[in-house]
Parts: structure tokens; sequence; C-alpha cells
């Protein structure tokens, strides 16, 4: 059926809907944003519809997911986020070969760290593309500041080596995220010490979260040109 579909949607899709067969009925099941993540959630509303899955609660990670899966008939959790989520699938930008991994190219990277946080088994799902040997060498770190005083974070992030850019709207407006926040993606390079640097950004006052996600991801399923390639957090 994705045959005919562009091959950089269907390692998307092929990716997306590998992860959806750890889904189990009765589960409680965190539903990512973006391009990749919703295909799981698209899929996942058509097992229910097809009584192949039965009694899932989705917590969404961002507005509009919580819409595509109200719209889909997804059974959503309220605010009321439980200490746990059994499992929670969710797109990335960058992916190292630790299985860290940078997000928030869709700018919902503060309801998504809370999210993972709570997920027992936590999958990303991803194409090709998003292999790095190290985050930062493809993609600029969004970094999700308050606006008051926001100059001051961008010197900040400025101080630590990176080159900084307010994210914008079409219309060149500044971007806000679901919690009224705006982003500055930061264009560090290779970053030498993921930890280092998230501590650092954890520190600052001003700084709301940071879209790198360590030691969180328990799985990583890449889909490609040769196939599906499932990856494994090691013991
Ligand atoms: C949303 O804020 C992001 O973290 C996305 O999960 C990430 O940007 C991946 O998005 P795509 O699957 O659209 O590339």
């Amino acid at each position: 059926m994705t045959d005919k579909i562009d091959p950089d949607v269907r390692y998307k899709i092929e990716s997306a809907e590998h992860a959806v067969t750890f889904v189990q009925s009765g589960m409680k099941v965190g539903l990512g944003t973006g391009s990749t993540a919703v295909w799981a959630t698209r899929k996942i509303a058509k097992l229910i519809a097809d009584g192949v899955l039965s009694d899932i609660t989705g917590f969404a990670t961002s507005r509009a997911t919580a819409e595509e899966a109200r719209h889909l008939g997804i059974v959503l959790m309220g605010d009321e986020l439980p200490t746990d989520l059994d499992l929670t699938i969710d797109g990335a930008d960058e992916v190292d070969p630790r299985l860290d991994v940078i997000k928030g190219g869709g700018g919902a990277l503060l309801r998504e760290k809370i999210v993972a946080q709570v997920s027992r088994r936590y999958i990303i799902v991803v194409d090709e593309t998003k292999s790095s040997p190290a985050l930062g060498t493809r993609f600029a770190l969004p970094v999700e500041v308050l606006a008051f005083g926001w100059q001051s974070q961008r010197r900040f992030l400025e101080s630590l080596g990176a080159k900084v850019y307010l994210r914008l709207n079409t219309d060149r407006t500044p971007y806000k995220t679901d919690s009224d926040n705006i982003i500055l993606d930061c264009r560090f390079g290779p970053i030498a010490s993921p930890k280092e640097l998230a501590n650092r950004l954890s520190w600052r006052a001003g700084i709301i979260e940071h879209g790198l996600f360590l030691d969180m991801v328990t799985d990583v399923i890449i889909g490609g040109s040769s196939g599906i390639r499932h990856l494994k957090r090691g013991p």
C-alpha cells in the first residue's frame, strides 16, 4: 500500500507503524508530535476502529496531536498526566549512536519531555536521515525560553558557542509554543558533551526547556532504503 508513496514519507510511515506493533490493549500511550509520530497515532486509531486494540487511553504531547487524536476517535486523558505511561511513540530530529536525541523541531519539546519522563518505554521513530554521529551535527538545538528578558538568554547561548536564531512564523512574528514561550534554535555544531551542555542549560533561569533528550530513549526505530532497523538501549 505504501509502495507508491514518496520514499521519504514511506520510511516515516514504516518506522511509526512498526512501533505500533508494541502497543497492546489496555495500555496508556503517549502520542508524539510531528510528521513521523502522526503515523503512529493514525495506525493506533485504525487498530482501535478495527477492533484489534481496545481500552487504549492516549496522552497527547501537543495541542496539534490532541486535535488529531480526538478527530481520529482516540480517547485522551485530560491534563492529569499519570505517574506513568506504558509506552510513548515520538519522532526526533537527530539520533546519535547512544540513542540520545535532539527534539523540538516541531516546537513541542517541553510537553514531549514531560511525557517522555513518565514513559516506561519511550520509542523514537525516524527515517534514516535523522541518524548522526554526534548531536548538533545536523540540526540546531531548540531551546524554549521565556519571552521575558529573552535577549539575555540569546547572549548566554552565544557565550556557550551557539549561533542563535529566534524561531519565526511565516509572517515573521515570533513563533510561540503551546505554553506561550519562544524558541531559540541554537547551531552548536557537533556537541562534544551533551550532558554538560544539558546541565548548563537546565541551571539557567529563563530557559524553560531544551531539546536534548538524554538517557530517556529505550528504542529507536529507523525506516530506510534497506528496511526497518530496531535499536535498543543496552543494559
Ligand atoms: C516536535 O516538537 C518534535 O520534537 C518532533 O518530534 C521532531 O521534530 C520530529 O519531527 P518530524 O517527525 O516531523 O521530523
